[in-house]
């Protein structure tokens, strides 16, 4: 199979927004208390921390972490999960199943990101809390006076203020089926304002990011908040037709299309700069344009195990698609500000725990390569392809690719995801000046598209990152099939 490639140098997309980089851990299942955290474990330190799961998730090296939902923010009181551990409450988790015992609350999130080296993203209770109650968290972690819950956090042992970076005002409000009670977008912006105001006011640089959903509530949204709404959340989640081969990768592409409907909508409804400030008067407004925050964004097969069906085993298809993700994040840097991984560990996650260990799946393996990999500046590319034929839905490109530039020394990456399970693509490199060398080429790939890793054998890792040194100059460059590659030039 043949394509092509031809950048253009001349029209960059953009900085790449290192908050594409994040991950996300809900009190879910067993994401927190049997992933990250598990007290009495051999495999734990004295603090209930699971070392080997910090391990792997460090060597994701993520850039943000979202805490503690997705849905269950809708019923979370955080002061049950801060103070002395003895004394914090049980309750019953109503929206996941089971008892939250509250061992990990808002100090332990802290400091697993302080472990982690990231920012910290919490999103706020818009179900059964209150905007007031909002505004308390965001003084006990950031607060700096001589103030009731700033001092709460002192005595709880921590002097300096957290610094929590974003606030999540809601989560999923439209979603029908749960404990949500602002399912009408006026009801939600009405409610939104006074979250606004209790959290901008306790902290003015707080960074919100509201809660989004169809076009008509985006629309309704961005009109009335665009001068408060540092990002709209857009969650993506796709699974696949076991009958029908390929069918992962339209589902995956379709992010693109959602994320320029959305880049449409707040251009029309929002300016770069806010400049008028009498409607918005005491309200620290933003600084810079609205961003898309992709703050849950994962693979959902059905049938899996655990709770809700949550835990499964990702193919290498799979990673596949995880990797093209990361090119369309890239491709539209402009928009996209942050995304975070739904979820980290155990639910839909790159990272699998037993009680006695842990292994990393498939889709663990593209996050850290691009990680690694990517340069800060994206780069446009015109690309041709050969299409891989999905049965009863539309085709998809069997070749994926996304551009990069390293700023601090100038070199270049081409990141492209072979995604067809039997086929090579050579592809012509065109307005690349190869004769320069070194060039090296990073491939990741599995035996076969079914490939996993799996708790049974966790030693066993079915992907393999081979490096080629190449020699310029080179016109074209073949693509192995069901490949990511990495050259950097
Ligand atoms: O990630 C699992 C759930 O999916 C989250 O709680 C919710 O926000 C979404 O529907």
């Amino acid at each position: 199979l043949n394509a092509s490639i031809e950048i253009d140098f001349l029209h960059p997309e953009g900085a790449i927004d290192d908050g594409i980089y994040g991950q996300f851990i809900e009190h879910l299942g067993r994401a927190v208390n049997g992933g990250i955290y598990e007290e009495g474990s051999p495999l734990s330190d004295a603090n209930g921390i699971r070392k080997d799961v910090l391990e792997k998730i460090r060597g994701l090296r993520p850039s943000i972490l979202r805490y503690p939902g997705g849905t269950f923010t809708k019923i979370y009181r955080w002061m049950d999960g801060v103070g002395p551990r003895s004394e914090r409450r049980s309750r019953p988790n109503l929206i996941w199943g089971g008892v939250e015992d509250n061992h990990f609350g808002t100090d332990e999130a802290v400091a697993y990101a302080r472990l982690l080296n990231t920012d910290t993203y919490f999103a706020v209770n818009m179900g059964t809390g209150t905007a007031e109650e909002a505004g308390n968290w965001v003084e006990y972690c950031n607060g700096t006076q001589d103030t009731y819950y700033a001092n709460m956090r002192r005595k709880n042992g921590h002097a300096d203020p957290f610094k929590v970076k974003y606030w999540g005002i809601g989560n999923e409000e439209a979603a029908g089926p749960d404990i949500g009670r602002l399912q009408d977008v006026k009801e939600f912006v009405k409610e939104a304002w006074l979250y606004t105001k209790a959290i901008k006011l306790q902290d003015k640089d707080a960074k919100l990011v509201l809660c989004g959903a169809d076009d008509a509530w985006n629309d309704h949204v961005l009109k009335e908040m665009g001068p408060v709404c540092d990002y709209i959340s857009m969650h993506h989640y796709v699974s696949s037709d076991k009958t029908k081969p390929a069918s992962l990768f339209p589902q995956v592409d379709n992010m693109e299309q959602l994320i320029l409907t959305l880049k449409r909508q707040i251009q029309t409804h929002t300016t770069e700069k806010v400049t008028d400030f009498s409607k918005w008067y005491r309200f620290p407004h933003r600084a810079n344009g609205v961003k898309i925050s992709i703050d849950e964004l994962g693979i959902w097969e059905p049938g899996g195990t655990g709770a809700y069906q949550l835990e499964e085993y990702y193919t290498w298809e799979h990673a596949l698609g995880t990797a093209t993700f990361f090119n369309i994040m890239i491709r539209q840097a402009s928009i996209v500000g942050m995304a975070t991984w739904a979820q980290t560990v155990n639910v839909l996650a790159p990272i699998m725990t037993s009680k006695t260990a842990s292994v990393c799946q498939t889709i663990y393996y593209p996050m850290q390569f691009y990680r690694r990999h990517a340069g800060n500046i994206s780069l446009k590319a015109a690309v041709t392809t050969p299409d891989l034929q999905v049965p009863g839905s539309k085709d998809a490109k069997a070749l994926d690719v996304a551009v990069t530039m390293h700023e601090a020394d100038g070199s270049l990456v081409i990141f492209a995801v072979n995604r067809h399970p039997e086929l090579a693509i050579k592809a012509d490199l065109r307005s690349i000046d190869t004769k320069y060398t070194p060039v090296t080429a990073y491939e990741l790939n599995a035996a076969g598209i079914d490939a996993v890793n799996t708790l049974d054998n966790p030693a066993k890792n079915v992907v393999t990152e081979t490096e080629k040194q190449l020699r310029g100059p080179f016109t074209s460059y073949t693509f192995p099939a069901h490949s990511v590659t990495a050259i950097r030039f």
